[in-house]
């Protein structure tokens, strides 16, 4: 079983990969019922998922805590844009033991920051980078392998244990900075249907934020087709990213 997380397609589309490479099963965490599943000895458990600020969402913890995997073999695959500090260490500790943990570069999803600015060739080259990445990942899980191999990055305790854990305590991003150009928007409802966190309600025709935290995903504003949300100033004209599977001639 293979259970992810995923706002823009990174995490889902290498959780279905995979899946669809060992013959196993590819599960969006979002409706499911983490305490439905009971695994033993001969299964094996997966969790996908993006790095948001060197952890793993809280959605994610929140439904791996829960998730009864007894002797399973059990394993994480994050994906990331640049260094993943030690996210598995605190998943393993924190929500449930990890036996193995493979990190996957994937292009950033969040335009919102001047410090980490993706463009459609800097997303290409790492999506190229990614494929033969994929293929190691899917021999270790295969070969139920142990051990973590991700890139950590500098100083990844400090970045997990401290600002990372902050994170998870009081979540920074909030809702009120979405904002929509309303002559771009074309009411087409997808902001609303792709939210996970049911944060957004159409009304008049117009996306409204109705609660204060969401997952900050970025499924949003990634997603709407006629790049309409904006999230604070810095993500006007900035790229948009969004999977489409590793043939490049698809972006
Ligand atoms: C709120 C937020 C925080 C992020 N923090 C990190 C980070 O700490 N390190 C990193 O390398 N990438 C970070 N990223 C980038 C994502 O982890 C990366 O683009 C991921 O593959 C997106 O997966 P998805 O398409 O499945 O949602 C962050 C993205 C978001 C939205
Ligand atoms: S996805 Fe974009 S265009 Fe569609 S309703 Fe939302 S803001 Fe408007
Ligand atoms: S409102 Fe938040 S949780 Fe919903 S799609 Fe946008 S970023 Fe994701």
């Amino acid at each position: 079983m293979i259970f992810y997380f995923s706002g823009t397609g990174n995490s889902a589309g290498i959780a279905r990969l995979l899946a669809q490479r060992l013959g196993d099963q590819a599960v969006n965490i979002i409706g499911a019922d983490p305490e439905a599943y009971t695994f033993s000895e001969q299964d094996s458990v997966g969790f996908v998922f993006p790095i948001y600020a060197y952890v793993a969402p809280a959605v994610m913890l929140d439904f791996a805590k829960k998730v009864s995997c007894g002797k399973a073999y059990t394993y994480a695959i994050p994906t990331f844009s640049n260094a993943a500090g030690c996210t598995l260490e605190h998943f393993s500790q924190t929500a449930c033991h990890l036996d193995g943990g493979f990190g996957i570069k994937m292009p950033d999803n969040m335009p919102v920051f001047d410090k980490i600015v993706e463009t459609r060739e800097t997303a290409m080259e790492k999506l190229k980078a990614a494929i033969p990445r994929f293929e190691q990942v899917a021999e270790k899980v295969k070969n139920r392998e142990t051990g973590f191999d991700i890139y950590y990055g500098p100083t990844p305790e400090a970045h997990t244990w401290e600002r990372g854990v902050k994170f998870l305590e009081a979540p920074y991003f909030k809702t009120t900075p979405y904002h929509v150009t309303a002559d771009k928007c074309i009411s087409c409802g997808v902001c609303a249907k792709v939210c996970p966190a049911d944060a957004i309600q159409m009304r008049e025709g117009k996306p409204v934020w109705v609660k204060e935290d969401c997952y900050i995903c970025m499924a949003c504003l990634n997603r709407c087709p006629t790049e309409a949300i904006e999230y604070g100033e810095f993500s006007k004209g900035q790229y948009r990213y969004l999977f489409k599977g590793f043939d490049l001639s698809k972006y």
